[in-house]
């Protein structure tokens, strides 16, 4: 795809597609609830769909009608043997939160996706659930395909986690379901949130306090009506986009606001960007928002320690944020990038020298010089969606046009993210 950059704003308003991480857990949790879950705003992109399609080879009755889905819940033991793998796609969320909810079941799957999750580790969720009595195969004892056998046992844990991840909490938290007893984690630091929000909302017994959920079996879930808010993640791109060029000014609608989501808007003020929040509303134990954004001077930052969960996923963006910002930005302890849908340190810190960002990579992060003449170029994007999206904002930085390649992997997360852009670009 070609992006002509070079005196372009961005106006307008938008409404965030709905969050991909609660559109995954609404599919989930809602297939092996007692009665109906209806999913509004839901996000019908490659990821999620491919939650949806698992879930039907599983037995799940599910319909897609607009912008919802309806999910009739079979319960904990109503899923049936599937009759040929699951195919997860792109999907580390799928195959990680799903395998949880698979260990707990009286029959063998075999679940399997695309060629970057053959790359994608999964010791960290075989090693706890193994914990919980679970039987999983996999490839090199890490990667996919993962074979899950069924087991005539399970027990609960006290589960002290190594990294801040919510795809290995959660799927903690799925098989804790099929325990007896209460299962406790211990996260180093907090990570997002959605599967204790979402479970509570569905009557489960989840206690939080601090860094330690416990969840005792004793409740099962019953269906919902859920409304997924605005992913803050999708909004992210276009939140940088009309900070760093200059005459924006956009506003957002119905984003996810919940605090294991919200740091880059933390980020992004430090940094001196102007951003109003308001309207503030909850839906299903979520909070949201509206937002205004308008182009500002960004300075430099230094981004670490237990800020790094709260932005995972919106550290590509971030970079280009800090290429555009007065003084050097310094990210760390951000070495789980590295084990995202692409190596995303060493993708980034690629993509931005080849436009002429001065950026050095580090084991952990990366260190960003502000202030960047931007040129525009070939960027490759190692199929990876967030690279991609971060990469077509930052060639709207460049006089000129940019390649940038493999732009389909968008589909993965934001599939309207070019229309929108269309729309709010203004040269
Ligand atoms: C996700 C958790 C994060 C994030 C991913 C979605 C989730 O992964 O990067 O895009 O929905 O639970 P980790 O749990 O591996 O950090």
């Amino acid at each position: 795809m070609y992006i002509k950059g070079g005196n372009v704003s961005l106006i307008g308003e938008i409404n965030a597609p709905g969050d991909k991480s609660i559109s995954h857990r609404t599919v989930m949790l809602g297939s092996i609830s007692e009665g109906v879950t209806i999913g509004d705003n839901f996000l019908f992109s490659e990821d999620c769909i491919n939650t949806i399609n698992c879930l039907r080879n599983l037995g799940v009755d599910i319909k897609t009608c607009d912008n919802k889905v309806f999910i009739n819940g079979v319960g904990l033991y109503g899923l049936n043997k599937p009759k040929k793998e699951l195919y997860v796609g792109n999907s580390g969320t799928t195959i990680r939160l799903l395998t949880g909810i698979l260990a707990g079941q009286r029959f063998q799957t075999i679940i399997t996706g695309d060629k970057s999750i053959e790359k994608r580790p999964m010791r960290r969720i075989i090693d706890p659930l193994s914990m919980m009595g679970a039987n999983i195969n996999s490839k090199n004892n890490n990667y996919p395909p993962l074979t899950i056998l069924p087991v005539k046992e399970l027990n609960s844990i006290i589960y002290n986690q190594d990294i801040a991840s919510a795809q290995v909490k959660s799927a903690i938290m799925f098989l804790s379901l099929y325990v007896n007893g209460e299962t406790k984690i211990v996260q180093p630091s907090k990570s997002r949130d959605h599967t204790e929000r979402m479970m509570k909302y569905f009557g489960i017994n989840v206690i939080e306090k601090d860094n330690v959920v416990i969840i005792n079996s004793n409740i099962k879930p019953k269906g919902k009506e859920v409304f997924i808010p605005g992913d803050m993640s999708s909004a992210a791109f276009f939140i940088v986009g009309a900070l760093i060029l200059k005459n924006s000014h956009i506003k957002i609608k119905g984003v996810g606001y919940n605090k294991t989501r919200s740091g880059i808007i933390d980020v992004l003020k430090e940094m001196g960007g102007n951003i109003e929040i308001f309207n503030y509303r909850e839906v299903n134990n979520e909070p949201i928002v509206d937002m205004e954004i308008r182009s500002s001077n960004l300075r430099g930052i230094e981004i670490k320690g237990d800020l790094i969960p709260r932005i995972i996923d919106e550290i590509p963006i971030l970079a280009v944020a800090a290429a555009c910002a007065d003084g050097k930005t310094i990210i760390k302890n951000a070495e789980e990038l590295r084990v995202k849908e692409s190596n995303r340190i060493n993708v980034i810190v690629e993509g931005l020298y080849s436009m002429g960002v001065g950026i050095k990579e580090l084991k952990d992060g990366m260190i960003i010089e502000g202030k960047s003449n931007f040129k525009s170029g070939k960027i490759n994007t190692y199929k990876d969606h967030r690279i991609a999206m971060s990469m077509s904002i930052a060639a709207l930085m460049a006089d000129g046009v940019s390649k940038i390649d493999n732009i389909s992997s968008i589909k993965t997360s934001y599939p309207d993210f070019l229309k929108v852009l269309n729309e709010l670009m203004k040269y």
